[in-house]
């Protein structure tokens, strides 16, 4: 069974990811980091982000054991992601490992922006996880302030809000519902509500599909 799970910035589809694939003994990729490591590859390289021949060489040869969840997850190293994953070029270099990882006997779980639309287009179940800008803003405040950065509300909507435009108006895989994907809006749910909702989300694909 193949779980493709997509949404915005801060929507909480990563957790619901690693929680989902914990339940039902399934791998699970987070794709954002495969962007977050170029991003944060050319940041440190000191270069222009815009570079695309720069930023296609660190795609082709991307090492994730490389890099710590930790400086992965830091604030602007998620600007630096949506600068790179734009690039089309950067998309392809990544795209044959997303694949590989969706395809593996057994299946797997998977969440970005694109999986249920381009890597994994036959997935059995597509959820589009999704929130307002504000609730998401307010829970990605609390995360960076736990982790000791210094921001304000403000910023961390401000950067949503950019990164949102860019990820959804880019011309290569940008951020959209699959049509057969079920939206799940967490606006008022806390997270432990989401996975329920999510659980049965799964319980109804697996039936539908004998999976
Ligand atoms: O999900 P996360 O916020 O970690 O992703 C960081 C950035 O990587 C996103 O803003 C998006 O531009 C990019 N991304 C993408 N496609 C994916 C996963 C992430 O373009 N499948």
């Amino acid at each position: 069974m193949i779980v493709a799970i997509d949404g915005p910035a801060a929507s909480g589809k990563g957790t619901l990811a690693r929680r989902i694939a914990a339940d039902y003994a399934l791998p699970h990729l987070d794709t954002g980091l495969l962007y977050r490591a170029v991003g944060a590859a050319r940041l440190a390289a000191g270069g222009d982000l815009g570079d695309v021949s720069a930023a296609v060489a660190v795609a082709r040869t991307l090492d994730l054991a490389k890099f710590t969840e930790e400086a992965l997850k830091a604030g602007p190293v998620g600007e630096a992601a949506s600068r790179v994953a734009a690039i089309p070029e950067v998309r392809s270099a990544l795209l044959k490992l997303q694949q590989d990882f969706a395809r593996q006997p057994g299946g797997a779980v998977l969440d970005g922006r694109d999986i249920g639309t381009v890597i994994a287009p036959d997935a059995e179940v597509k959820i589009f996880v999704t929130a307002t800008p504000e609730a998401r803003a307010e829970r990605r405040l609390r995360e960076l302030l736990d982790r000791g950065e210094t921001v304000t509300f403000d910023d961390v909507l401000a950067d949503i809000r950019r990164r949102d435009e860019r990820d959804a108006g880019r011309g290569a895989a940008p951020l959209k519902q699959a049509p057969d994907a079920v939206v799940l809006d967490n606006t008022l749910l806390d997270k432990d509500q989401s996975w329920l909702v999510a659980v049965a989300i799964v319980e109804r694909r697996r039936a539908e599909t004998g999976t």
